[in-house]
């Protein structure tokens, strides 16, 4: 057979690891591997190249994806489709295998639908938002990176008697503020799915802050962990907490991080590579 792989969407640490299984075991049961860029920007475009074993060699460890990775909203559309599957027919493949997240994988779905090859989906996604899957390629490595970075926070934090916000990405999933606040010993987490208003969040942020700072608290300091897909800016609670922090705290600063795309990068975890 020739089998094709893609990376597509944001990249989550691992996918290298899952594109080198490809070709070590598709190569190994006599297939042709063959590695197309840039996700499906490079399935329509026919932007491919033969995968070797020397090719994967040494790629577990690197973070990214060694075939680049785009989101096309050309490929979204009829159009897209449709030149997606006349360069499949063009290439000869007979299976493509996409590394992806949601959004990824639901253009792959749609490729499969009427039979234009076998399509097999490897799900990978830091913000753990594929349905049926318990974790996704990349969360493991991206909660380490957090929890990292809210552990060096509350050292800062603790000596200056300080409130943080810190931001990380989850865009329509707040597992990954979840599971790296819990780690971290946060004493907030915010995440979408908490469906609460901007009053209630900032209601229940004020109690927080009376008691982490309360004079008898062994704390003095406190850790408020931001799923980026809740509907208030890390700006705009920073302002609002600091408009009662004199009354609530006195005498405690508020400050903020946004982690962004930190999150994303660095040498996948090995349960990662493992996945
Ligand atoms: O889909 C993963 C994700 O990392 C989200 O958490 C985030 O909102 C988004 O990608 C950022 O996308 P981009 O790198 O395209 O700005």
């Amino acid at each position: 057979m020739r089998i094709g792989v893609l990376t597509s969407g944001g990249d989550a640490p691992g996918m290298n690891s899952a594109i080198r299984t490809v070709a070590v075991v598709g190569i190994g049961r006599g297939h042709q591997v063959i590695g197309i860029r840039e996700g499906y920007k490079g399935l329509m475009d026919g932007d491919v190249t033969t995968l070797s074993l020397g090719d994967v060699r040494g790629i577990s460890r690197i973070g990214g994806t060694v075939l680049a990775s785009t989101r096309s909203e050309l490929f979204k559309t009829e159009e897209g489709q449709a030149k997606a599957k006349s360069s499949i027919a063009r290439l000869s493949l007979d299976a493509l295998i996409v590394i992806g997240g949601n959004g990824s994988l639901t253009g792959a779905s749609r490729l499969a639908e009427d039979g234009t090859c076998t399509v097999v989906g490897i799900p990978a996604s830091i913000d753990n938002d594929i349905g049926h899957v318990g974790l996704s390629i990349g969360v493991d490595t991206a909660v380490n990176t957090i929890v990292d970075a809210c552990d060096r926070i509350s050292d800062t934090a603790r000596a200056c008697k300080r409130a943080f916000v810190v931001e990380v990405m989850g865009r329509q999933c707040g597992f990954l503020a979840m599971r790296a606040g819990l780690a971290a010993e946060a004493d907030a987490i915010l995440y979408g799915e908490g469906r609460l208003t901007e009053h209630e969040v900032v209601e229940k942020l004020r109690e927080v802050m009376r008691r982490c700072f309360a004079p008898d608290s062994s704390k003095q300091r406190a850790l408020i962990v931001k799923a980026e897909g809740i509907g208030i800016t890390t700006e705009r609670l920073e302002t609002l907490l600091n408009e009662h922090l004199e009354q609530d705290a006195p005498g405690v600063g508020i400050r903020s991080t946004v982690l962004g795309h930190v999150v994303r990068g660095g040498s996948p975890s090995a349960l990662d590579r493992v996945i």
